[in-house]
């Protein structure tokens, strides 16, 4: 039988490779099922699959039983992780759960330690100017819905998103100076992010 298969789970291999072969520690955010978390823990050696709802992390827990990840109940926008601490932060279809997106994308930022990856896959409201590729995602989503067999993910869901994809590259690019936004085939929107190294230590006399 074939693994189980939906655009979120497609696009977490886009995520995966975003995050560099010398991390060692990564923060999904909004983990839902499982399956990043899961992917990711294969390679890297520290990863924390964070999620706000209980029942959704326990079905990733037994789905991923020998996972090598450690599953965390809590929001994101708490003091549940430590800002600076993770060499990347991921997340797929939860940006838009939050309640400002502007403090989310910023919140996001300042987990990751000076230089980590930023990368998120996100959800955008149409509006008339992105018809043609909301449209045209519309019509691949349904050819690989049809090809792949959908598999329905057991998360919360949060709908419609509040913001467009131009207010999302306004956001990304106020909250995360240099972010690079943009539109995917499947209709979803990927931002990255890479933060700003850490001012070298002058240690000369
Ligand atoms: C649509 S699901 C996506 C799940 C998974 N990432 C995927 O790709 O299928 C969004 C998830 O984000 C979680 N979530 C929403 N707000 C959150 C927050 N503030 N902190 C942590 N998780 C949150 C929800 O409980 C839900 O499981």
């Amino acid at each position: 039988m074939s693994p189980p298969w939906n655009v979120n789970i497609h696009y977490d291999g886009t995520l995966d490779r975003l995050v560099p072969a010398t991390a060692v520690s990564v923060l999904d955010v909004g983990c839902g099922d499982g399956f990043l978390g899961a992917r990711l823990s294969r390679r890297v050696p520290h990863v924390v699959a964070l999620d706000s709802d209980q029942p959704v992390l326990r079905r990733a827990q037994a789905r991923f039983p020998d996972a090598l990840a450690s599953w965390q109940h809590g929001d994101v926008l708490t003091g549940v992780v430590t800002p600076g601490s993770f060499d990347a932060v991921v997340s797929n279809a939860t940006l838009h759960h939050l309640p400002d997106t502007r403090a989310g994308l910023r919140r996001l930022g300042s987990l990751v330690r000076p230089g980590g990856t930023v990368a998120i896959v996100t959800f955008a409201r149409t509006e008339w100017r992105d018809i043609p590729w909301a449209l045209s995602a519309l019509i691949a989503r349904g050819v690989a819905n049809r090809v792949r067999g959908k598999w329905e993910h057991s998360a919360p869901t949060s709908w419609p998103p509040a913001r467009t994809f131009r207010q999302l590259r306004q956001h990304a690019e106020t909250e995360l100076p240099g972010a690079r936004v943009s539109r995917l085939l499947l209709g979803r929107v990927l931002i990255r992010w890479q933060g700003p190294a850490a001012p070298a230590t002058d240690i000369g006399a």
